[in-house]
């Protein structure tokens, strides 16, 4: 029996999860483990929240939070996110538990005393501003080797490099934004160097990885490597075990992959086998398999396996299948501009099958992708409901209705019938091939071609028809369509867990009694007795305006954006008017009455702005207004359209053209 230790990235606790990190790292690896789990390997997908470094503490001195009360709140959020999606661990950990502090610490111990650690005093940047070192992301600037200007201290986001604060050109303090000064420290450095040829070597063995990956990967070694600091002075993370060290934690990515280890660990504990961990790290013979992000392929080809190397117990990584990136309607993810659409909300919007499907044909495999609801509500209706909901639906509607079971020992079948068994034959070695390959978007292509291939034979076939004159023909084709179905129950499983167990369960399997191979076994061998038939999918709306909701990075608070249609915006008579008179309204200090020329006609409007502009600020300046606007009655004046202007925390800042424009001009 095969074994295998999947791991997912850690995801840092510092935000939802959104559609870019689960179709480019846990669907596919969630796909990846059912499948070897069906194929009845012995397998295990383990994980946990990435809790230090400085994504939480920046996050953490912006919402004037603790990081624990961070890290805590979006360890829950994103497990409850996971769990929505029937992405599924042996053991999602976190790394502030004590045990991986304890499994780091020994970690970073045994490198140190191997002679792989050493201490060095440095120069590092330090915000005389804000009195205390800028440690990786409290810097950003200039990358020395891509020229991109928001490079972030640990990485330049634009060329993947690993860099170091000190190499930035231009940088400045994340917090206030000042140049930094360079003060000396000490740090503790590993000698990543001394793994240049072993690297090298390793990665020249893995001609069967992914081409991206790879040739990343030998091109940095290529480069040259250099030693690493693996430490921060930061108040938050795991302490480096040294005396002369107070104060100091180990860096985020050295702790980060060692929670692999120590979530293995926690999982043999909460299994009651507390050495089984040791069957899988300790044996060469474990294929152990990363699925990462393509921005953290550095760490998982590089840095890791050097760690791994300098320990020297433990087995390395088999694969590290990392996916490019998924984007939103033609522009990169981002978290910090907002352009996202987060898990929860779309959990709350859809079953999870149909997010998990609309996302597999998104995996970012061999290029970036993009994803937009047009596409995603496409793909659910015409493809869940159209093909795959309608064949299983006819097929055992057809069965309960007129034929009332599927009769195991039916015989009789004809050559025409020959190509169907051969497909289902078939159809669990094609898609397997493809999922061991990593291939996942191809691997749900067959399985929906199989899927429309039942649904043609059933339109050739007509038992609707032939049921009235060829009894035995008919119970035939049914038996071959309910076999299909079987099928589908079986391989879908990976993709679509929900619907595979309702399937299965309507043709009356119960939930763990099929494997990957009895797919391809098209008998039965016992009658099949049919429970309730519910329809597996329901239709998308395609017209209705999709609602993103949009979770603000800093205030943590959803926003719902509406789209405006085209025609809806082009309703809004919006125009350039000329203020002419500004009058005091009695009884308000926020108000004024304005007059305002519009060109053809002079309009009365009320505006709150009276706080912020005075009346000789006000005369004669040209802003915008939206005309059409309902009329409305503020303290007796009735208003005739609105001033548009900026909002800025409740303070209004007028707008104005950039030149001379006449009043009644229009904006679009
Ligand atoms: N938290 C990191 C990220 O989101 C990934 C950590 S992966 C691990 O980019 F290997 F370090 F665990
Ligand atoms: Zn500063």
């Amino acid at each position: 029996m095969k074994k295998y230790l999947i791991t997912s990235a850690l995801p840092y606790a510092n935000g939802p999860l959104h559609i870019g990190h689960i179709a480019g790292v846990y669907l596919p690896a969630d796909i990846y483990t059912r499948y070897r789990k069906l194929k009845g390997d012995y397998v295990i997908h383990v994980c946990g929240t990435d809790e230090h470094g400085v994504a939480i503490t920046i996050k953490a001195d912006r919402e004037g939070k603790s990081p624990r009360e961070i890290v805590d709140f979006y360890h829950k959020n994103v497990k409850e996110s996971f769990d929505g999606l029937n992405i599924c661990f042996d053991n999602f950990s976190r790394t502030s538990l004590p045990l991986h502090h304890k499994v780091s610490q020994e970690f970073f111990l045994r490198i140190y005393e191997k002679g792989y650690i050493y201490r060095k005093e440095i120069e590092q940047l330090y915000c005389a501003n804000c009195n205390r070192f800028l440690p990786d992301r409290y810097v950003e600037g200039t990358c020395p080797f891509c020229g991109y200007d928001r490079a972030r201290g640990d990485q330049c986001e634009q060329c993947g490099r690993w860099l170091e604060p000190k190499e930035l050109i231009n940088p400045f303090c994340t917090i206030c934004g000042h140049r930094p000064i360079v003060k000396t420290s000490f740090h503790y450095y590993f000698k990543l160097k001394d793994f240049e040829k072993p690297l090298y070597d390793w990665l020249s063995s893995k001609a069967y990885w992914k081409e991206n990956v790879l040739n990343q990967a030998l091109s940095w070694v290529r480069d040259g490597l250099e030693d690493r600091a693996i430490t921060r002075d930061l108040p938050w993370g795991v302490p480096v075990p040294l005396e002369e060290a107070a104060g100091k934690v180990l860096y985020v990515w050295f702790d980060a992959p060692i929670g692999y280890i120590s979530s293995t660990i926690e999982w043999a504990n909460k299994v009651g086998k507390p050495d089984e961990w040791k069957n899988f790290w300790l044996d060469p013979d474990t294929k152990i398999i990363h699925f990462i992000g393509k921005d953290n392929i550095v760490f998982h080809t590089l840095i890791w396996p050097a760690m791994l190397m300098a320990h020297g117990e433990y087995t390395l990584p088999d694969n590290v299948p990392a996916n490019e990136f998924l984007n939103l309607m033609g522009s990169k993810l981002s978290t910090s501009r907002n352009w996202a659409i987060w898990i929860p909300d779309l959990l709350s919007k859809y079953p999870s099958d149909y997010i998990r499907y609309g996302l597999s044909h998104v995996i970012p495999e061999t290029k970036d992708s993009d994803f937009s609801f047009e596409e995603f509500k496409t793909r659910i209706n015409s493809e869940l409901v159209n093909n795959l909901g309608n064949f299983v639906n006819r097929t055992l509607t057809f069965i309960k209705n007129y034929i009332g079971l599927v009769r195991h020992n039916l015989v009789g079948f004809r050559d025409q019938d020959l190509e169907i068994i051969s497909e289902i034959e078939n159809f669990p070695q094609q898609v397997g091939n493809h999922l061991e390959n990593f291939e996942f978007r191809k691997a749900l292509k067959e399985i929906m071609a199989f899927s429309q291939k039942g649904n043609q034979y059933f339109d050739y076939e007509k038992p609707w028809s032939t049921r009235k004159v060829d009894k035995e023909k008919t119970e035939r084709t049914l038996y071959l369509c309910a076999s299909m179905v079987k099928a589908l129950s079986i391989i879908i499983e990976p993709y679509l867990p929900d619907s595979a167990r309702r399937i299965r369960n309507m043709l009356g399997f119960s939930d763990q009694e099929l494997k990957w191979e009895d797919a391809g076994k098209w008998t039965f061998d016992r009658d099949m007795e049919l429970s309730k038939i519910e329809v597996l999918y329901k239709k998308l709306d395609e017209s209705s305006n999709e609602r993103v909701m949009i979770l603000d990075e800093n205030k943590r608070e959803e926003r719902a954006m509406d789209y405006v249609s085209y025609e809806e915006f082009m309703k809004m008579d919006i125009r350039i008017g000329e203020i002419v008179a500004v009058e005091e309204i009695p009884g308000t200090d926020k108000l004024y009455k304005l007059e305002v020329d519009l060109g053809d006609h002079i309009a009365t409007l009320v505006a709150g702005i009276k706080s912020a502009y005075s009346k000789e600020e006000l005369l004669h300046r040209k802003v915008p207004v939206l005309v059409n606007l309902e009329p409305r009655v503020l303290r007796g004046v009735t208003s005739n359209g609105m001033i548009l202007a900026c909002d800025v925390n409740g303070k209004p800042v007028l707008l104005s053209p950039d030149s001379n424009v006449p009043p009644g001009s229009k904006v679009k």
